[in-house]
């Protein structure tokens, strides 16, 4: 079924799984028990990288019916556009992880292929087609879900309901807690809706902010735990 909550032509990249696990301030050797659902993971190598560590994780994205071959070259596309329209930017952002643009680049191209390459292999396995309003994934299937640069980073694009729905949907199948990150837009400047979800979350959730050792949007060294009681 088509959702009702479309972004126009989503940008398909991908983070690392070295930034994710500072992202999502998670730490590698406690996570041997753990399964973990990625949300809207894009290209990011995060998957592969814990999967080859033996730990249980898949990852969801819209586009996960297309061949491995048109996501390689959508994400070498719009990592050239990206990279293109960063350094028009450079002043904007905090470059820490990241020692310049080029560093970036080649970094998250590593990602790109990283992903690829698994996705190859594991396509309909570990990565699964799914919108994140509508997962095909029973209640409490994985301890932990995440969703990195989808939420909150687009409120211009993606409205509330869109945003109240996806959250629902990542507790529905989380047996345990879900992390969203990050919670600023471009400038340092927090989602309109990142107070506003933590107040209208059903009953019996705690939620958290917690500070992160990563940070490339300005004021983006910040994460949304929510954790089921
Ligand atoms: C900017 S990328 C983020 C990728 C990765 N999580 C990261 O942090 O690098 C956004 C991803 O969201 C996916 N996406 C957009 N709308 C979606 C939806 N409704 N359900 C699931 N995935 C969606 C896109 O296909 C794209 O891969």
């Amino acid at each position: 079924m088509d959702s009702p909550f479309k972004i126009e032509g989503p940008i398909f990249i991908g983070r690392s799984w070295a930034e994710y696990l500072k992202m999502f301030d998670l730490d590698l050797e406690k996570l041997n028990n753990t399964k973990i659902l990625d949300c809207a993971a894009g290209a990011s190598s995060f998957t592969y990288f814990l999967s080859k560590k033996g730990i249980d994780v898949s990852a969801a994205d819209l586009l996960y019916d297309k061949d491995p071959e048109f996501l390689k070259r959508r994400c070498q596309e719009h990592l050239h556009a990206l990279v293109e329209s960063l350094g028009k930017m450079e002043y904007e952002f905090v470059w820490s992880f990241f020692k310049n643009l080029n560093d970036l680049k080649s970094h998250r191209m590593q990602s790109c292929l990283d992903f690829n390459r698994d996705y190859k292999i594991n396509r309909g396995k570990k990565y699964i087609k799914a919108d994140l309003t509508q997962l095909p994934f029973e209640d409490e299937s994985f301890d932990m879900v995440l969703c990195a640069h989808l939420l909150f980073i687009y409120d211009h694009r993606l409205n509330w309901n869109f945003h109240l729905s996806a959250v629902e949907e990542m507790i529905r199948v989380s047996s345990n807690e879900v992390r969203i990150y990050p919670l600023v837009k471009n400038k340092g400047k927090k989602s309109i809706f990142v107070d506003k979800l933590i107040k209208n979350l059903p009953e019996g959730l705690e939620t958290e902010i917690v500070e992160v050792d990563y940070q490339f949007r300005r004021g983006g060294n910040e994460m949304l735990r929510i954790v089921k009681e």
